[in-house]
């Protein structure tokens, strides 16, 4: 199941994204926004991260105008590494080296059919591992350590 959260911006991405994956057979969710009116993506890009962080979505893709607040709000939350990725090279990578969960597009950067590719591209890729683990392992622990005590000064 892959989660799917727009701002306004970012609506008519998802809305292409949503008929790619309906083409595939891949389940989806949507989160919201549902209409073109101004919104805040916090709003969204939180309902989405929540269910990655949680395990109760294996993936999650976010839109807004330029990727950049989704992905800055995406990545607050343990567990969550999301991506922001401009081309399909990146897409790619996103999941090979760093096992991306949450893919994030800007609408205002894209168009549908880059969108689609990119997509498409992520959910093709395989996590290499091996010394891609090793860096992902120490993410975990930075992450475990600034949830326990809080951000260190040094
Ligand atoms: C909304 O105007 C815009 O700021 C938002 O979609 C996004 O680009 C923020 O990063």
């Amino acid at each position: 199941m892959i989660a799917l959260g727009s701002d306004h911006g970012g609506l008519q991405l998802k809305d292409a994204v949503k008929k790619l994956l309906a083409e595939r057979g891949i389940p989806f969710e949507d989160c919201g926004t549902d209409n073109g009116n101004s919104v805040d993506y916090p709003d969204f890009g939180e309902k989405v991260a929540r269910k990655v962080a949680a395990g109760a979505v294996e993936k999650g893709i976010l839109f807004c105008g330029t990727g950049i607040g989704m992905s800055i709000v995406a990545n607050k939350f343990p567990h969550v590494r999301a991506a922001l990725v401009t081309d399909a090279f990146m897409a790619r990578m996103a999941k090979e080296h760093n096992n991306a969960n949450i893919l994030v597009l800007g609408g205002r950067v894209l168009n549908e059919d880059e969108a689609r590719e990119m997509v498409a591209t992520w959910l093709d890729a395989t996590f290499e591992g091996g010394r891609h683990q090793g860096r992902l392992d120490k993410i975990a622990l930075i992450e475990q350590e600034i949830y326990r005590t809080g951000p260190r000064k040094d």
